[in-house]
């Protein structure tokens, strides 16, 4: 990608045309005081030669210029002014990444533990006194997105949990991909619609009615899970189970139980006395289905934002491979050097499209982040992980990753297409066994149902976005003072 630099073309040929410009004056001068004294005749006609030879000279000496000096200049010159400028970037982006974006393992850790200790505390109780009539806990639960996988920016003060649950044991649930047109919007390429079976269908009038009634809605006779209804549910289960515990982590916290856009989120505010970075941080409880081999799936927060006129997002779960994320991340980690950067480039490119966000109008900054969403800019690092050698990835290496970043997302932009990595991809590494179900499945461009102006709009933003880089870094805010008081978690899949 280019950056702006001084033409060198134009720059010789400026100085050349100077420096004739005043020698021609000078002549023309010298001229006119001879003529003073002398006759006037052949005057107009000298003048017209004065001025072809002037012509000439300037044409030869920028011919011979171009052919010969400029081409070793430029090799010259302009190798050096681009290393310089990406030195300069690399410093820039060096020492931000370690001011804004770069986590203190200490407080993440301490974080992480408190916050297992207390989702530990809230599964156990709701795993005691359940009932096979209904939907129950699994009674374990799965610690899933950045802050697990070691890419989270800004603060450790967010946490994704799924946290599996059980149909009765007679009911069996019936994944089948959802069919949706391209006109979509995009979050719903790929979604999955749970049916749920019954041993005879007579039974769901007798034995699973109030299954039916509290979770299902049905379609054309068949019955469905209802993302809607579980999600409701478990809101008032989770709350059950934390006024259970509540008491018992009085003195060291304050745990609510929140929900922000369709979301159900614990927010837990430690006392300031207890641990010694006592930051609040809220954790997201994800209520999750086992499809088997460590698939999941999960009851989307569709949110108000996202109900499009009357289509009916209700039976619409997605699909959740963390497990095989995570697995693929640490295989990675394990084949390239100990000082990779391919974890900080993600940071990084997340942390760039937030600053660069805040430039936006409000109509476009919900798409660019639509688009560049965490989901997406991972599943860039997959792809670029195995395009680029492993020792490529050593952290001296790092901006020509990041411009691989650039580049990868300008194609896929221009190409409209960003293929799901694991959905329909038959040629997965061996090591990822995917069921079946998935690795046959109808690939999924996660690119789908935007339409053509806003990602051309997108990439227009992005080639900016590289051009306008070191300024943006610049400008982004003063050093953070306090951990306590960095940005709130707005649990946007970031
Ligand atoms: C699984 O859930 C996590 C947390 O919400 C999310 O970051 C990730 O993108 C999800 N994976 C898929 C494939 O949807
Ligand atoms: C499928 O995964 C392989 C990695 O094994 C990758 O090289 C390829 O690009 C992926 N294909 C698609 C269509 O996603």
């Amino acid at each position: 990608m280019t950056v702006y630099s001084l033409n060198l073309k134009v720059f010789w040929l400026l100085v050349i045309i100077l420096f004739t410009g005043i020698w021609c004056m000078f002549l023309a001068l010298r001229r006119s005081s001879h003529e003073e004294d002398g006759g006037c005749q052949e005057n107009s006609l000298s003048n017209l030669q004065l001025l072809f030879k002037l012509g000439l000279v300037i044409l030869v000496c920028y011919v011979v210029f171009k052919c010969c000096n400029y081409p070793r200049h430029k090799d010259q010159n302009l190798n050096f002014h681009h290393q310089h400028q990406q030195l300069l970037r690399k410093n820039l982006l060096e020492s931000f990444y370690e001011q804004h974006i770069k986590l203190s393992p200490h407080v993440l850790g301490h974080s992480k533990a408190h916050v297992s200790q207390i989702v530990g505390e809230l599964i156990k109780v709701g795993k005691a006194k359940q009932h096979d009539t209904g939907v129950t806990f699994r009674g374990d639960y799965l610690q899933i997105g950045s802050a697990y996988e070691q890419h989270k920016i800004n603060s450790p003060d967010c946490f994704d949990i799924l946290v599996p649950l059980k149909m009765p044991q007679s009911l069996k649930l019936e994944p089948v991909f959802a069919e949706v047109g391209k006109e979509f919007m995009p979050m719903l390429h790929g979604s999955i619609i749970c049916g749920v079976a019954a041993p005879k269908k007579s039974e769901w009038v007798k034995t699973y009615k109030q299954f039916s009634n509290c979770f299902c809605i049905e379609v054309d006779l068949r019955h469905h899970l209802s993302a809607t209804l579980i999600l409701k549910w478990f809101h008032w289960k989770i709350q059950r189970c934390l006024n259970v515990i509540r008491y018992h982590f009085e003195e060291r916290c304050h745990i609510t139980l929140t929900v922000w856009d369709d979301k159900l989120i614990l927010k837990i505010l430690p006392r300031s006395d207890y641990v010694c970075c006592h930051i609040s941080m809220s954790v997201r409880l994800i209520p999750a289905f086992h499809l088997g081999d460590s698939v999941y799936v999960t009851a989307q927060p569709w949110g108000s934002t996202f109900h499009q006129g009357n289509l009916h997002l209700d039976p619409y779960w997605g699909i959740n491979f963390s497990k095989y994320e995570q697995k693929y991340l640490a295989w990675f980690k394990d084949q390239t050097p100990s000082n990779s950067c391919h974890l900080k480039c993600l940071q990084i490119m997340k942390s760039l499209r937030d600053l660069s966000a805040k430039t936006f109008q409000p109509s476009s900054t919900c798409q660019w982040r639509a688009v560049f969403c965490s989901y997406n800019l991972k599943t860039t690092l997959f792809y670029l992980s195995l395009q680029i050698p492993f020792e490529k990835w050593d952290d001296s290496f790092l901006m020509e990753r990041i411009a691989d970043f650039f580049t990868f997302w300008k194609e896929c932009l221009q190409k409209e297409a960003l293929m799901h990595f694991f959905l329909g991809n038959s040629t997965l590494p061996n090591f990822i066994t995917l069921p079946k179900m998935f690795k046959e499945a109808k690939p999924v461009n996660l690119l789908e149902g935007y339409g053509q102006e806003v990602l051309d709009q997108a990439c227009f933003q992005l080639l900016n976005l590289w051009v306008q880089m070191p300024r943006i870094l610049r400008m982004s805010s003063p050093p953070r003072n306090f951990i306590r008081e960095s940005f709130r978690c707005k649990h946007t899949t970031l």
